[in-house]
């Protein structure tokens, strides 16, 4: 394995590398704030997906590291098979969307311990890709904490959008990706004027327009997945998914438009704000995570071949936790935590560009969701889909 320097920011190195910027962003003096114009390009908001840095997704993450483990025996299996029906000397295991490394950590090391079960003496490669915003100096430290678990494998990081082509053409054994592919490529051009701060909350053609990105991006996401799989390789992807019956907002994008609102009638926040904010997830049916593979040719041409695929409806674990010990206090702060981990960044850029003090409201609104949580627990209860998918490249 790649011994990685601690100290050096692979961050920067990763930026620079796909020569990506920082967006700057405006910050008006006046009390009630400006509508954010030019800085609202599609490309810029969806640039600032990402997970909240230093170890704070990894400690906050409990609801996702659950879907990992429901997986682990899928991942296993999948990978054992992988490893027996490509042919090449070398084994390449890529996760992609590996935010700071940990969860991602628990799924390769479970992987490739099956490859070496089958091919003990295969050379093994692991790439952890993200987007080039993500913290990759955890990434790396969770890399060298890694070391004596997979000796003998080698691990490099990989910057860019998961809806492009990351490896070379027919290298990839097996391909993972977890909680990832629901965050959309892109915000549609339509939504510029909607209040809307999350694609549930849309309605009509905006509604519409978002599901064709989302469509988009599935497939887009699978045919360079299997542009890049060996011949025999295998794909395990588990992503947030929607039941048919499910026809509310997602509870922690409910919460977090709630807590904005009440804001905002209280004069804290102005209404732009609302406008700036808009978390791109797109929560498939297990139907619409399907459909490529009986419908799209280029996965056709390919062999690209469905292998497995459900839908759970899961506990949350941190909801589970409060029942168990019924503090409403630690589970409405342990929830709010959960949220600010995949939202934060987000909810900053928005609050940065349309309020006077961004940190102290944005601290004002994770305030209130925590009241909101603690008053009516039940009612902000993380109700989770995991939608689970495996295919093999035949
Ligand atoms: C909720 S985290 C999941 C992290 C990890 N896989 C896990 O299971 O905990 C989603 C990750 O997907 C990444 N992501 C979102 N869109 C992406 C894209 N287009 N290309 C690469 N990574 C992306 C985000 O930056 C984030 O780190």
């Amino acid at each position: 394995m790649t011994a990685y320097v601690q100290k050096n920011r692979f961050d920067r190195l990763l930026n620079n590398r796909t020569g990506v910027s920082t967006v700057k962003l405006t910050v008006s003096s006046t009390a009630s704030m400006m509508r954010p114009t030019s800085v609202m390009q599609d490309c810029e908001r969806a640039q600032r997906i990402s997970m909240k840095a230093d170890g704070y997704y990894a400690a906050n993450s409990q609801p996702q590291q659950s879907d990992v483990e429901r997986a682990l025996p899928l991942i296993c299996e999948t990978a054992e098979m992988a490893a027996r029906q490509t042919l090449s000397a070398n084994v390449l295991v890529a996760d992609f969307g590996c935010a700071d490394g940990r969860n991602s950590r628990r799924l390769t090391n479970a992987a490739i311990q099956s490859v070496r079960a089958v091919r003990p003496s295969a050379a093994c490669t692991i790439v952890r890709n993200d987007r080039c915003e993500n913290d990759f100096n955890q990434v790396a430290s969770v890399s060298q904490g890694n070391l004596e678990a997979t000796a003998g494998t080698f691990e490099f990081m990989s910057s860019g959008s998961f809806y492009k082509q990351l490896l070379p053409t027919g290298s990839m054994t097996l391909g993972t990706s977890f909680s990832a592919v629901h965050w959309m490529s892109r915000i549609p051009e339509t939504l510029e004027n909607s209040h809307a701060i999350c694609r549930e909350q849309l309605t009509g053609t905006e509604a519409e327009d978002a599901r064709q990105v989302a469509e988009g991006d599935w497939s887009c996401f699978l045919q360079h997945r299997a542009q890049e799989l060996a011949s025999g390789g295998c794909l395990v992807v588990s992503m947030v998914g929607k039941l048919a019956s499910d026809s509310q907002v997602h509870s922690p994008f409910r919460l977090i438009s709630e807590a904005l609102q009440q804001l905002i009638a209280e004069d804290v926040v102005c209404p732009e704000t609302q406008d700036a904010l808009f978390i791109p997830v797109y929560r498939r049916s297990l139907e619409e995570v399907v459909r490529p593979f009986e419908e799209d040719p280029c996965l056709k041409e390919c062999g690209l071949t469905l292998t497995y695929a459900s839908e759970t409806e899961v506990a949350c674990p941190l909801y589970s936790a409060f029942c168990e010990y019924g503090d409403v206090g630690r589970y409405a702060a342990a929830y709010v935590r959960f949220i600010r981990a995949l939202a934060e960044p987000i909810v900053k850029a928005a609050f940065q560009q349309t309020v006077d003090e961004p940190e102290r409201c944005m601290e004002m609104l994770f305030e209130r969701m925590e009241q909101l949580v603690q008053q009516a627990p039940e009612s902000w209860k993380l109700r989770r889909t995991q939608v689970l998918v495996a295919a093999q490249k035949v």
